[in-house]
């Protein structure tokens, strides 16, 4: 796993940015795995902005959304599908057809999962996974205790997850108890995993996931059986790190070709 601790939330997502734009432009057809939430905000900003400012053309790329609520119409406002239409594809020039959000009005969700993890692997599989972590640990909406082989399929939300995102609902009683998420599994077939977590709400599942024993309990631990897991952090999501001197240390004596 390769850490990167930076100022704020903002500088945080300039550098994932460039990451995502570097790969677009050496592979124009790449594929993306997109998260949703408060956190990939500032990121889906850059992304846009080198697409309006520095013409990063997005007509190729094809992308898989993480996860989705089960009973959201797509047009429903909380829906992840309205969520990244309104923060990033209608502000890129992405086809349509090359984007992939699991669908939560399916009538079989086991086919459809079953569909999500085939359309990925037809893509030529998931280039570069975005990721936040939830404060429980969670990876997609992968709860502690998911299997770390998992696949595509539905869960069923842990009480503190529909907590934490009530705030995207009109009132508590309207987040739904059921989602569709990729499973550990998938997430752990991208060639790249690139995680950012913010905020001092994220600290205590971040030191699990990075300095903890890898385990279902911290779903985001897995990250650190993947060959190209690379963690952006503020200064207050990185705090409770006990090696956070000697990542800064790596991070500061990277040579140059190899700095981000
Ligand atoms: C979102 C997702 C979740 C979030 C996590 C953090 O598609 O899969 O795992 O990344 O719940 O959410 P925020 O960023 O809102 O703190």
């Amino acid at each position: 796993m390769e850490i990167i601790i930076l100022k704020n939330a903002k500088v945080g997502s300039e550098v994932g940015g460039k990451i995502i734009a570097d790969l677009i432009e050496e592979k124009p057809n790449a594929v993306l795995g997109l998260a949703t939430g408060s956190t990939p905000l500032m990121l889906y900003t850059e992304m846009i902005k080198s697409h309006k400012e520095k013409g990063l053309d997005f007509s190729k790329v094809t992308t898989f959304n993480l996860d989705e609520y089960i009973g959201l119409e797509k047009n429903h406002y909380a829906s992840y599908f309205r969520f990244m239409n309104e923060n990033l594809f209608s502000q890129i020039n992405i086809p349509l057809e090359n984007i992939n959000i699991p669908d939560g009005m399916a009538k079989n969700v086991k086919l459809h999962c079953q569909e999500y993890e085939a359309a990925i692997v037809k893509a030529g599989g998931i280039d570069l996974q975005v990721l936040g972590i939830g404060s429980d640990g969670h990876l997609g909406f992968n709860e502690p205790t998911s299997s770390l082989a998992s696949r595509t399929r539905i869960k069923t939300l842990d009480e503190q997850t529909r907590e934490d995102n009530k705030r995207f609902f009109k009132n508590s009683e309207e987040v739904p108890y059921h989602c569709i998420t990729m499973g550990i599994g998938t997430v752990m077939d991208a060639r790249t995993n690139l995680l950012f977590a913010f905020g001092e709400n994220k600290a205590t599942a971040v030191q699990q996931m990075v300095e903890g024993p890898v385990s279902a309990m911290c779903p985001g631990s897995v990250l650190q059986m993947h060959p190209n897991a690379i963690v952006i952090l503020d200064e207050a999501a990185a705090s409770k790190l006990s090696k956070i001197d000697y990542y800064k240390w790596v991070y500061k004596n990277k040579p140059e070709w190899q700095i981000y």
